[in-house]
C-alpha cells in the first residue's frame, strides 16, 4: 500500500475515533457505570474497519467524510455491541477483547448485556437524528432499514444464532458460508450501503458493483478471522487465540485446512477487486482495504 493510501486510512481511523467519542454519553452522566462501560468498550483498541469502509466508499463516490460520520459511528456501535454479547459466557465466553478485559469481566454480566443494548439503540438514534446526515428523510429511512436488517435475525443476530446452533456439528461448505455471510458479512455490507445512501442518487449499476464488492469482503473478513484464530497469537490478536477449536466451532480452516482457507480468502479478494473495474483510481482505497482484510495479522 502506498503512503498516500496509508495516510488516508489512518486519517479515517482518527476521524472515526473522534466521531465515536463525541457521540458517546459522558462517563459522568447517570447511569455512570453504564456510560463508563459504553466508553470503555467502544474507545481505544478497535481497528475501525467498518467506519473505514464507509469513509472509503464515500471517497470513491465523491462524498465528503463529514457527511458520513453518523453512518460510520452507527455501524461501529452495532459492531461493538455484537462483540460484547459475543464474548458473554452464554456465547463464546471470552475474557480478552482488543487487548483489554471483556466488558462482562471488567464490569459484570448484567452491565455487559445493557451496554450492548444501549449501543444498539444509540446506533439507530444516530441514523434517525445525527446532524452529519444531510440526505433526504427518505434516504435516512432507507439507512435505518439497511442497518436494522443487517443487525437483526436476517443479518448479524441470525448468523450468531446459526453459529451457536452449529457448535460441534460438521457443516457443509454452503452452510458455513451462509453462517459467515450473516454473522459478519451483513454488517460489512451495511457499512458500504450506508455510504451509498448518503447522496441523492447512485446509479444502480454502480451501487450493485459496490454491493458485490461488499459481499466478497464480508465473507473474506470472517474467513481471515477464522485463519487468525488458528495461526496467530493472543498478544497480536488482542483476543484469545485458539477459541474456535476450544469451543468446537465450525470454521473455514476446520473444513478446508489452513491452505484451503487462505486460497478461499484470495479468491474472494480477486472477485472483490474485479467488481471495482468500473472505477478508476478513485476506488484504490477500496482495493487496498480488500487486500488488507486478507493480509492483516490481527
Ligand atoms: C472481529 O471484528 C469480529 C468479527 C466480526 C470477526 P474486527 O476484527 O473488526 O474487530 P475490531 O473491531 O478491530 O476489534
Ligand atoms: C463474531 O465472530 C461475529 C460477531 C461478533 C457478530 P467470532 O466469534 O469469530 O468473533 P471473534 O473471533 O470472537 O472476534
Ligand atoms: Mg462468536
Ligand atoms: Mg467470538
Ligand atoms: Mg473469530
Amino acid at each position: 500500500m502506498n503512503n498516500a493510501l496509508k495516510n488516508y486510512l489512518s486519517d479515517c481511523q482518527n476521524r472515526a475515533e473522534r466521531a465515536l467519542d463525541a457521540r458517546l454519553p459522558p462517563a459522568a452522566q447517570l447511569p455512570q457505570k453504564l456510560h463508563e462501560a459504553m466508553r470503555y468498550t467502544v474507545l481505544g483498541g478497535g481497528k475501525r474497519k467498518r467506519p473505514m469502509l464507509t469513509y472509503c466508499t464515500g471517497k470513491t463516490l465523491g462524498i465528503a467524510p463529514e457527511a458520513l460520520d453518523g453512518p460510520a459511528c452507527a455501524v461501529e456501535f452495532i459492531h461493538v455491541y455484537s462483540l460484547i454479547h459475543d464474548d458473554l459466557p452464554a456465547m463464546d465466553d471470552d475474557d480478552l477483547r482488543r487487548g483489554k478485559a471483556t466488558c462482562h469481566v471488567a464490569y459484570d454480566e448484567a452491565t455487559a448485556i445493557l451496554t450492548g443494548d444501549a449501543l444498539q439503540a444509540l446506533a439507530f438514534q444516530i441514523l434517525a437524528h445525527d446532524p452529519s446526515i444531510t440526505t433526504s428523510a427518505a434516504k435516512r429511512l432507507q439507512m435505518i432499514t439497511v442497518l436494522a436488517r443487517a443487525s437483526g435475525s436476517q443479518g448479524m443476530v441470525g448468523g450468531q444464532a446459526i453459529d451457536l446452533e452449529s457448535v460441534g456439528k460438521a457443516l457443509t461448505l454452503p452452510e458455513l458460508e451462509n453462517m459467515h455471510i450473516h454473522k459478519t458479512g451483513a454488517l460489512i455490507r451495511a457499512s458500504i450501503q450506508l455510504a451509498t445512501l448518503a447522496i441523492p442518487e447512485v446509479q444502480p449499476d454502480i451501487a450493485s458493483k459496490l454491493d458485490h464488492y461488499a459481499k466478497c469482503i464480508g465473507l473474506s473478513f470472517q474467513v481471515k478471522d477464522d485463519i487468525l484464530d488458528e495461526e496467530s497469537d493472543t498478544v497480536t490478536l488482542g483476543k484469545t487465540q485458539g477459541k474456535d477449536q476450544d469451543n468446537d466451532k465450525p470454521t473455514y480452516p476446520a473444513l478446508l485446512g489452513l491452505e484451503g482457507a487462505r486460497q478461499k480468502a484470495r479468491e474472494l479478494h480477486e472477485q472483490a477487486v474485479e467488481s471495482l473495474n468500473v472505477f478508476g483510481g478513485e476506488a484504490d482505497l477500496l482495493r487496498a482495504l480488500s487486500l488488507y482484510i486478507i493480509e492483516r495479522d490481527h
